[in-house]
């Protein structure tokens, strides 16, 4: 694709990877995702702001061929999906020097093997003017390691913010057209990337709170022309109340345990409380992930294999504690054939989650009356807690 203007001298760059399903070997791009980079041209000196995955480097390099001289390729993030391609413009431009964070600047050296002269490290807050654009540099760690930092463009409003605020959405708009598909997209990518290091998030978004921002610039998916949109779900996001409402990941081999979900489910429904229900032996993990974001109440489903939760039910406590939901209140239902440790083992994997441990439900082979009963009782006690929490 070829370069597309966003302002005078302001340039889309960069590349659409439509193919794409999986990240990090883990996480599902059911979408595929872009890898934005731009160029900003000053009178005086021209600036690249990130670069594209490594096998999209070509792309980027024939969008750069018409360009005389770049000064500074602006580094966000080291990860590679950004930063990847930099060695290669770096070679094109040998006058180049790498703008980055000084925790920026070691990360690109050990993962890219740049070399210690061509960079140029900036302070929160340090400016370089271009000539008529000047870009104003501003650390916000952890979008989504610990080095990041965006960048204002002072001139035009425009924030380029790399992971924060992105989305991954393969797609030919150039800004966002459908709210309601990128929401859903910028909801998956924070849950997965961003929400354990909510308290920093919330840092970060008062921080630019500061400026006045006519468009934002991420680094995937499309842009936003009216940044309160995105602006607003990420406050809600980090910083709002989890919902009147339970998330139940569960795995079934013989329907024991699926008999106990589905009438947990209606029990809960009875009570007025939101169900999202996610079958761990299909579900796309990410769809997980974004209702994790505003759960009240987390319940897993899972029967004892050899003594232990099934392996997928472990895989969603591991996934739950590594991404740290605000949830307040858990507990686990699930049968058994003769024993187990069940519930102590996953209790185990969720060190991080601070929640409220609400009575487990398990019960030999079959639901029956005594099982019922006690998943109706849980369904009121997570109403109860609900309200006592101020959800509903
Ligand atoms: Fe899109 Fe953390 O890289």
């Amino acid at each position: 694709m070829k370069p597309r203007k966003i302002k005078d001298n302001v340039y889309w760059m960069g590349a659409i990877d439509w193919d794409r399903r999986l990240f990090d070997s883990l996480i599902p791009l059911p979408d595929g995702t872009s890898y934005n980079a731009y160029l900003v041209e000053g009178k005086e000196r021209t600036a690249l702001v990130d670069s594209v995955n490594p096998p999209m480097a070509d792309e980027l390099l024939s969008q750069l061929e018409g360009v005389p001289k770049i000064d500074y390729v602006i580094s966000h993030h080291a990860e590679q999906d950004h930063s990847g391609s930099i060695p290669h413009v770096l070679r094109k431009f040998p006058e180049a020097k790498v703008v980055s964070t000084p925790q920026g600047k070691d990360m690109l050296k050990d993962l890219l093997g740049i070399a210690e002269e061509r960079f140029h490290p900036v302070k929160d807050g340090e400016t370089i003017p271009l000539g008529g654009k000047t870009l104003k540099f501003i650390t916000t760690p952890w979008v989504h390691w610990p080095e990041t930092m965006v960048t204002y463009l002072e001139e035009d409003k425009i924030l380029f913010s790399c992971d924060f605020f992105g989305s991954h959405i393969a797609t030919s708009d150039l800004y966002v057209t459908d709210e309601g598909r990128v929401y859903e997209a910028a909801k998956r990518y924070y849950a997965e990337i961003m929400m354990p290091f909510r308290n920093v998030i919330e840092k970060n978004l008062k921080k630019i709170d500061g400026y006045e921002i006519a468009m934002i610039a991420p680094s995937h998916g499309p842009l936003y022309p009216l940044p309160s949109f995105i602006l607003e779900a990420y406050r809600d996001w980090v910083m709002g109340p989890p919902r009147n409402k339970v998330v139940l990941p569960y795995v079934s081999m013989h329907n024991s345990t699926k008999k106990m979900v589905d009438y947990l489910v209606s029990s809960l429904v009875e009570q007025e409380i939101m169900v999202e229900q996610f079958n761990l032996a299909v579900t796309d993990i990410g769809k997980l992930a974004i209702n994790l974001v505003d759960a009240g109440t987390i319940v897993l489903g899972t029967p004892t294999v050899l003594g232990n939760p099934h392996p997928l039910a472990g895989y969603a406590a591991f996934l739950a504690n590594a991404i740290r939901p605000k949830a307040k209140f858990i507990s686990i239902i699930g049968s058994y054939g003769w024993g187990g440790k069940t519930v102590e083992v996953l209790a185990g994997l969720i060190p991080n989650l601070k929640v409220e441990v609400l009575e487990p439900v398990l019960g030999k082979g079959l639901p029956k009356e005594k099982e019922f009963g006690a998943l109706d009782k849980l369904a009121e006690t997570i109403k109860a807690k609900h309200k006592e929490a101020g959800l509903v």
